[in-house]
């Protein structure tokens, strides 16, 4: 590749993961939430749009990313979308818009060279009926305010995908003069009481006291862990945030497509296990699972999924498949409403409205 007209990054491997289930969850968020809605996308954190790898090949940055989407899918459906790209250097945009133009790409995002969270807090305060948003915040480091992501949420249908930067929130959580910024970071002083703990029992702890603190505003909170590759060392998690279980849904199906079919950290369990093994394990505990929690009563598919998106690792299509299964093995019914498909043909497949009934096991064959 000859001489770019712009300046690059050096590209890492998780980068790339991150990029790759960003770009494949915001097509589908396009699609999905901005048929019947005007959309709002916002880059808190814009970079300067693209990266090079260690074989010279071009990768492009968000803010490029999601340009390039919005024109794919322009092409067949209309979408009503505005972008903002913030970034607090006018470099990093100035690039941005050189890739843009290199790239002939003739969406045109609103950039802004300000704070992040003082450019929010001006959007949510001023605009009034705000769109839904995504909100994609993906800085170096950890001055992320919680009452900022909470004004965010109280959004109709927003959403953030959040890059926590575990490694550097860990390296610093004992250093005194950053007390006020984990505050604001934590929404309150609750993350104290891990400055004493060490390795796994640190890390999880410091994770789930953030989820925790994500969930008294927002519906589903899902995490996923990023690693440096070959160190099997964290590096950073991503969060994503949603009021809806379906963006939940959506991004832990996008997140698995890029990680050997599953949203959890690949454990000691994925080099000595067959995929097929694992997918059989995943059904038992499923089964295992719906039956503890739903013994003798009926829930609709909806309820399900939105009682168990977030709180356990699996995905809609196991838990799908999981209920094809043990329908078909008479070991639950499922009452499809309505019964019957447009052409009037017996309907198959599990929709959202549908009750899934849990026999008692003396009805069960
Ligand atoms: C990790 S990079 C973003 C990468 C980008 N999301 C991508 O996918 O290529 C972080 C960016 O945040 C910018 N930045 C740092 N502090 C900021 C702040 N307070 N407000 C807005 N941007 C900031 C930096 O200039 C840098 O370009």
């Amino acid at each position: 590749m000859g001489e770019l007209p712009f300046k690059t990054w050096e590209y890492e491997e998780q980068t790339k993961t991150k990029h790759s289930v960003f770009a494949d969850y915001i097509d589908k968020w396009i699609k999905i939430v901005g048929k019947y809605n005007k959309l709002n996308f916002i880059d808190g954190f814009g970079g300067i749009g693209g990266y090079k790898d260690k074989e010279g090949k071009l990768f492009y940055g968000s803010p490029v990313l999601v340009c390039q989407a919005i024109e794919r899918i322009a092409l067949k459906n209309s979408r009503d979308i505005n972008v903002i790209i913030v970034d607090e250097s006018k470099e990093h945009l100035e690039n941005i818009q050189k890739i843009l133009d290199y790239s002939k790409i003739k969406i045109k995002p609103f950039m802004v060279d300000k704070d992040f969270d003082e450019t929010i807090n001006n959007v949510i305060s001023t605009v009034k009926n705000i769109a839904p948003t995504f909100v994609f915040i993906d800085p170096f480091g950890f001055k992320i305010k919680m009452e900022t992501l909470k004004k965010i949420m109280s959004v109709e249908k927003s959403e953030i995908l959040l890059n926590f930067m575990f490694t550097r929130i860990n390296q610093f959580l004992s250093a005194p003069r950053v007390e006020n910024v984990y505050n604001d970071l934590f929404g309150g002083n609750g993350w104290q009481i891990f400055k004493t703990l060490k390795g796994q029992a640190r890390e999880k702890g410091i994770i789930e006291h953030y989820r925790e603190q994500l969930k008294t505003f927002s519906k589903f909170v899902y995490y996923y862990k990023l690693e440096f590759p070959e160190k099997r060392k964290t590096y950073y998690y991503l969060f994503h945030l949603s009021n809806y279980y379906m963006g939940c849904s959506i991004m832990k199906s996008s997140f698995a497509k890029y990680n050997l079919g599953r949203v959890e950290y690949r454990g000691f369990r994925s080099g000595q296990l067959e995929l097929f093994e694992l997918a059989d394990i995943k059904q038992s505990e499923i089964i295992e699972l719906l039956f503890k929690k739903y013994l003798g009563k009926e829930v609709s598919f909806k309820s399900l999924l939105e009682d168990n998106i977030d709180s356990t690792v699996y995905l809609e299509s196991q838990f799908r498949d999981t209920l094809k299964c043990l329908e078909a093995k008479n070991k639950i019914k499922i009452r499809r409403i309505p019964p019957f498909t447009p052409k009037g043909r017996q309907r198959k497949a599990i929709e959202e409205n549908d009750i899934i009934q849990f026999k008692d096991e003396s009805d069960r064959a």
